[in-house]
């Protein structure tokens, strides 16, 4: 990399990840779920990591997070190994990447107010006096379009996309640098999809907020990111603009998942104006 490219804000390198799978009785065998993964994400980027079940998006998705050890290799943010920090100062850099994973907002604690969740976080944390915490609350509240009043509010009574934007609000709340969304809009319905696809227009255009999109849809993918990762088998097998994998997808991975986008991917590149967040 010469001097005057910025650094990447995020720059994973020969990332390895092997799970053993069996149990006391049966036979134990390995898994390597990443297998010396590289990969960079720019500052303000918006990219997408695709793949079919199975082929380790997650568990990128998970290391990059904090919530996996890697077996081998470096997560550097910006500019800083991860894996070669201590403890307090890697739980203080993880702040930053924060991960929305798929039904998070029906494992909402019901034992939690809508405040309690978002105080949570800091409280852990041990961030702000009690003053500055529930400003805050209010702050990521107004961000994701939703009404103070809601605080006061349990899980079960917020509807679905309320709930949605809950999940939102409490990963916004320790201010992070990089969103990884994982399969967060697989399995709302289609309006709740939009909005919550519009707050997270606003928040990149109003923040300078970076997603990283996990996901096996490449047609939903396609719509709202700029840059597609393809996984296969615990690889990167390749990475282009939106457009060219579309237009000329090189590795048969990224064919068959363009195969199963209903009603065929021509459409999609036709279309003259592709919103993106
Ligand atoms: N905690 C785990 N223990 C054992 N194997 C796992 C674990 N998590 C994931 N795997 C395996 O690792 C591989 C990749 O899984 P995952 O990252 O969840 O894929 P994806 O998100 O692309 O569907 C799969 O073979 C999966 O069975
Ligand atoms: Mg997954």
């Amino acid at each position: 990399m010469s001097n005057s490219e910025p650094q990447p804000l995020v720059s994973i390198r020969r990332l390895s990840k092997r799970y053993v799978q069996g149990s006391l009785w049966s036979k134990r065998f390995e898994i390597s779920a990443l297998k010396n993964v590289d990969l960079e994400v720019a500052t303000g980027s918006n990219l997408a990591l695709v793949g079919e079940s199975g082929s380790g998006k997650s568990t990128l998705a998970k290391c990059l997070a904090g919530f996996e050890e890697p077996s081998s290799g470096e997560i550097c943010f910006e500019g800083r190994n991860l894996l070669a920090l201590g403890a307090k100062q890697r739980a203080r850099t993880r702040r930053s990447i924060q991960l929305i994973f798929q039904d998070a907002a029906s494992s909402l604690n019901p034992g939690f107010t809508a405040e309690d969740i978002l105080l949570e976080p800091m409280v852990i944390q041990e961030e702000g006096a009690p003053e500055e915490r529930k400003r805050r609350c209010v702050e990521v509240l107004e961000q994701v379009g939703l009404a103070r009043l809601l605080l006061r509010r349990w899980p079960h009574e917020l509807s679905g996309g309320q709930r949605q934007r809950l999940v939102i609000a409490r990963a916004l709340i320790m201010k992070p640098r990089i969103l990884i969304l994982d399969e967060a809009l697989t399995g709302l319905d289609l309006s709740i999809q939009a909005q919550i696809v519009e707050i997270l227009r606003q928040l990149r255009k109003a923040h300078g907020l970076t997603y990283l999109y996990v996901s096996h849809n490449l047609g939903l993918m396609g719509a709202i990111a700029e840059e597609i990762a393809v996984m296969h088998e615990g690889k990167i097998v390749e990475r282009q603009s939106v457009q060219q994998i579309f237009r000329s997808p090189q590795h048969p991975a990224t064919s068959a998942l363009l195969a199963a986008i209903p009603g065929g991917s021509l459409a999609f590149v036709s279309r003259p104006e592709r919103p993106t967040i």
